[in-house]
């Protein structure tokens, strides 16, 4: 099959490649010269792992392509993709859906044959609708079906999830639109994937629940680590006996500095807005996206409390500045917040994350010593934060931190020490909900 994806960022690359070791005929189209320059050059322009292999395979078989002219193969397609970028909106929190729709007229302009046009991107309940409006508008006389098929892949683990995904929701009434997206996922089929089909609005609300599910579940478990703090509680071993509930399920119960990236924040501001537009307010997602955005910058208080009540002129090391590991996402990082709190507080900021220093050059404010690795970061630190848990800050020669160090405080924002093994080298140690009363927790071992 023919396949355009419009837009080759996370989810356009990821899914156009795979889609292309799925044996289809993919070219992903990007705005932005400079990335389909880099991607013809055999160039990743993001942190994936195993992408760059993928692209580069698939591209040397000649099933997957870049350009920036999205006309010619819009024309021959039989799917083409939006994946473009739905950021939140200035002022209000809704869905920004102006480069969804500039790229449904540029699609409108191209269309040859029945094509299918799917909305990959996470967009609002009714986007379909306004899409087919839009795209019926510009060429009255073609043949085309609007369809929903939200895209559920993680970061870092983007890849595997793609092909052997959880489920996967086509939204549509449309038959035949039905048939194509069966041919698109033909591969999925054959591996048995459970595929949804669903309502195009019913699609669109899937995938905004689902998200906003998920934060629910990691804002309720560090508010337990907030309560097991006051009462000398350990978080992990509430979230094991919790999550060992088959109803509840052990995932998004790791507590931690509040969630962040590209999807969670947005995506629940965007949801709590159509929710109020329909006078049904999502009330629970509301108190979420509150409790969480309080949280990023209430870790920087954490750090302060840590280093004796105030952080004025020392220097603070940040290990790990992505929102989470095995990405260079930096978007909607607790590290933003977190740092900002510190330098307000009179901080000084060396940093060291494995992926996401170029993004976070882009969008981190004031001064920031960037290190080379997380060593060279914590030289004459007087605190250290684990804010991102990537794996080479999971076995640290602590001994080796601490002769490096000026003064020995080690704030853990994702629990991936067990206290007494960190306190024993000497250091002053803060984590996340576990109460200093509890050392010997099984799962503190199983997670160091
Ligand atoms: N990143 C994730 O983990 C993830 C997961 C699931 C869903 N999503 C959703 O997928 C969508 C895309 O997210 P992303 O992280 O890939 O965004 P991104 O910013 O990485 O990529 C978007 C790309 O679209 C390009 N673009 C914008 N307008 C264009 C146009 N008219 N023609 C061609 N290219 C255009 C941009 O230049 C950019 O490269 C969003 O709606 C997001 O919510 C993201």
């Amino acid at each position: 099959m023919k396949i355009v994806m419009v837009g080759s960022g996370y989810v356009g690359l990821v899914s156009g490649a795979c889609f292309a070791d799925f044996g289809h005929e993919v070219v992903c189209v990007d705005k932005q010269e400079s990335k389909i320059a880099a991607l013809k050059r055999g160039e990743i322009p993001i942190f994936e792992p195993g992408l760059t292999e993928l692209v580069r395979s698939n591209a040397a078989a000649g099933r997957l392509s870049f350009t920036t002219d999205l006309a010619g193969p819009v024309s021959a397609a039989d799917a083409v993709f939006i994946a473009v970028g739905t950021p939140s909106r200035r002022g209000d929190g809704f869905a920004d859906l102006s480069y969804v729709y500039a790229a449904s007229r540029e699609i409108a302009q191209a269309l040859g044959r029945y094509t299918v046009i799917v909305t990959k991107s996470t967009v609002p309940v009714g986007t379909g609708d306004e899409v087919e409006r839009i795209v019926r508008e510009l060429r009255p006389e073609a043949e085309f079906a609007v369809v929903s098929n939200p895209e559920f892949l993680r970061e870092g683990a983007a890849i595997e999830d793609f092909k052997r995904p959880d489920r996967i929701v086509i939204g549509t009434e449309d038959a035949r639109a039905q048939q194509v997206m069966a041919d698109v996922y033909r591969p999925l089929y054959l591996n048995s994937a459970p595929i949804l089909n669903t309502s195009r609005r019913t699609a669109e609300l899937t995938k905004y629940a689902a998200n906003a599910f998920l934060a629910t579940k990691i804002t309720f478990i560090n508010e337990m680590a907030d309560l097991c703090e006051q009462v000398g509680a350990n978080v992990q071993d509430v979230a094991r006996g919790m999550g060992l509930d088959n109803r509840i399920g052990g995932k998004f119960l790791h507590a931690g500095p509040g969630y962040g990236g590209s999807c969670f924040p947005k995506d629940t501001l965007a949801l709590i807005k159509t929710a109020q537009d329909y006078g049904t307010p999502a009330r629970i997602v509301e108190t979420v996206a509150a409790v969480n955005e309080q949280r990023k910058r209430a870790m920087g208080r954490k750090v302060v409390a840590a280093c004796g009540g105030s952080v004025r002129g020392k220097t603070v090391a940040v290990l790990g500045l992505t929102f989470k590991p095995n990405t260079d996402d930096m978007r909607d990082s607790p590290s933003l917040s977190i740092i900002t709190a510190l330098q307000d507080a009179g901080a000084t900021i060396r940093a060291f994350d494995p992926e996401g220093m170029e993004q976070a050059k882009a969008v981190l404010p004031g001064a920031v010593t960037y290190c080379d690795n997380a060593y060279e970061c914590v030289e004459d630190a007087d605190a250290a934060v684990i804010v991102t848990e990537w794996n080479i800050f999971r076995a640290l020669d602590l001994d080796r931190v601490r002769t490096l160090m000026r003064s020995p405080i080690l704030i853990d924002l994702r629990n991936i020490y067990r206290g007494e093994q960190v306190r024993e080298k000497g250091f002053v140690y803060a984590d996340i909900g576990r109460g200093i009363s509890d050392p010997v927790s099984s799962h503190a071992i199983d997670a160091a």
